[in-house]
């Protein structure tokens, strides 16, 4: 199972861009915490920062027979991309959004996802324990996609037995 995280325009700059919005903990930090709480749970995890829309289209599109979830904080495009929403919504892999601050607290042009409505859910305004609580959520979400994966392909097997 793998969970690729993709990560915004600026992000690149936590622990220097505005610390009393978005705090001290540097990107790679927040990383290192995220992998050492999938690899406990058996999960496999990769990580993409692009100041680019496209670049961020292409990675999503990449995700499509290689990743199980997706975490994403699309920072500013969040406000702006349907280009990233459309790309979320054509690759049928659950997508969980994410954002260090609450955005609906925030300037009035911050308060529009549009791309909250392809996701499977938004976690905002918990500073980098957001990504933590991400992480929990595509955990859960995969493992209840498998379990009703295994049952299904239980319930078929039983069934071709049965009509022998
Ligand atoms: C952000 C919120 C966005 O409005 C902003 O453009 C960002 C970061 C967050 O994580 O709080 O760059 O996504």
């Amino acid at each position: 199972m793998k969970v690729v995280v993709i990560q915004g325009p600026n992000l690149n700059m936590l622990g220097h861009r505005e610390q009393n919005i978005y705090g001290p903990m540097k990107l790679e930090d927040i990383h290192t915490q995220m992998k050492g709480f999938a690899e406990q749970n058996g999960v496999e995890v990769e990580f993409f920062q692009s100041n680019l829309e496209g670049e961020i289209v292409d990675r999503l599109q990449e995700c499509m027979g290689e990743a199980n979830g997706v975490i994403i904080n699309p920072a500013a495009y969040t406000h702006t991309s349907i280009a990233i929403r459309d790309a979320i919504a054509a690759i049928q892999i659950p997508v969980v959004e994410v954002h260090l601050s609450n955005i609906y607290q925030r300037e009035e042009f911050r308060h529009t996802s549009l791309i909250a409505p392809v996701c499977a859910g938004q976690i905002s305004g918990f500073g980098p324990f957001s990504y933590h609580m991400a992480m929990v959520a595509i955990l859960q979400i995969m493992s209840e996609m498998k379990a009703r994966y295994e049952a299904e392909q239980a319930h078929q097997a039983q069934q071709s037995l049965q009509s022998k």
